[in-house]
């Protein structure tokens, strides 16, 4: 009887707290329209969409500073300039046309015309509000989408088969890699854990010469995460001579966070984040 009730509890519990998960742990993001791919690279030779937008930022803080120190011949400037970027983006995006406020732009014309200085202010908090709706809906995603480098359909030329291989399948024997040697410290079988590094050493010397894919060979980001694993196994090797356990594995734990770990938050994140929108 006790029994019997125990699992009626947990069923409604189960059926009670099922709904109320599903609602609050979910998150909906919106994928821009295709037709803004056309404005960066590779399709672009220049990241256009986003300049265009560094330019609006800095055209409505112009017109903001001169309206307000009464400047015309700056403000009109600035404003034509303003009024052609607006704009250009129906143009590039038409699907996100409904964001733009371009009735405004009569308004903000006017009253540069007129030295209307007073009623500007209150016009360019409005635009800005289309600003904000659009990047509240857009802003996170297409960075990451237009912006962040993938991973996950690449390949490294020489591969641990010694042939090219899939990008995340030499990862997981690097992983392998990692552990065995975490294992057999671990056990105390210093001798085997040694004769693995040599091998990872390697490993990690062809996963170096595929960041020049993008990286210049002897840029700083790679030099220090790979100087990093050369002096850092050397020092574990080292270790695994004299046999100190402790020690040893402190070296592999430093050795994954400042290797592995650094160049995961940098390259493996935003690269998992975007196979969610594939
Ligand atoms: C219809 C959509 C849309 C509108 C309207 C829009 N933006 Fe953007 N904006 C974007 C998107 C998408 C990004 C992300 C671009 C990227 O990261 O490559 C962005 C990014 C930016 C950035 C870059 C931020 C950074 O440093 O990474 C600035 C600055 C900016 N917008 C300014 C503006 C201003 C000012 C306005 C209004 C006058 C505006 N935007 C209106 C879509 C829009
Ligand atoms: C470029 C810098 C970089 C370095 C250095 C690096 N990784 Fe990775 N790792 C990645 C990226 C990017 C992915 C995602 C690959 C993909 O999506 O196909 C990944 C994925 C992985 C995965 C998941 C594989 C899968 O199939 O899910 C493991 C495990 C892994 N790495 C282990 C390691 C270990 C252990 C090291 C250190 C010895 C290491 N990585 C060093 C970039 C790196
Ligand atoms: C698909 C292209 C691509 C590949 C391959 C690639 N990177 Fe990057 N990486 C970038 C881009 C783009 C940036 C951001 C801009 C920059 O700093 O150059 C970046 C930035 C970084 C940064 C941060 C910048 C800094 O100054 O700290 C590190 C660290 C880094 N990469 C390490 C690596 C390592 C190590 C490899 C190879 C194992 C690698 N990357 C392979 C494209 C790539």
């Amino acid at each position: 009887m006790f029994k019997q009730l125990i699992i009626l509890v947990m069923i409604s519990l189960y059926f009670w707290s099922t709904p109320s998960f599903s609602q609050t742990d979910t998150i909906i993001l919106k994928k821009p329209p295709k037709s803004l791919a056309q404005w960066y690279k590779p399709e672009n030779k220049r990241q256009v969409w986003l300049h265009t937008m560094f330019r609006l930022r800095r055209e409505m803080l112009a017109m903001s500073d001169y309206s307000q120190k009464k400047m015309p011949d700056d403000l009109e400037k600035w404003s034509q300039k303003f009024i052609k970027d607006y704009k250009s983006l129906a143009k590039m995006v038409p699907q996100w046309q409904d964001y733009l406020l371009l009735n405004q732009l009569n308004e903000l014309q006017k009253n540069v015309e007129n030295h209307n200085y007073s009623a500007i202010k209150p016009t360019l908090k409005h635009l800005s509000k289309s600003c904000m709706n659009c990047h509240d809906d857009f802003q996170t995603v297409a960075t990451l989408l237009y912006r962040s480098p993938n991973f996950y359909d690449r390949n490294i030329s020489e591969g641990f088969s010694g042939e090219e291989m899939a990008y995340d399948d030499n990862m997981m024997h690097l992983s392998t890699s990692v552990n065995r040697i975490n294992i057999a410290i671990k056990d105390g079988y210093f001798d085997i854990a040694g004769q693995q590094i040599e091998p990872l050493e390697q490993h990690l010397e062809h996963l170096a010469t595929s960041c020049s894919d993008c990286h210049q060979e002897d840029e700083v980001p790679v030099k220090r995460i790979m100087n990093a694993s050369q002096s850092l196994l050397t020092e574990l090797a080292e270790q695994l001579r004299l046999k100190e356990q402790k020690q040893s594995g402190r070296k592999l734990g430093e050795f994954a966070v400042k290797v592995c770990a650094k160049c995961h938050s940098i390259h493996k994140l935003p690269s998992d984040l975007q196979l969610l929108f594939d």
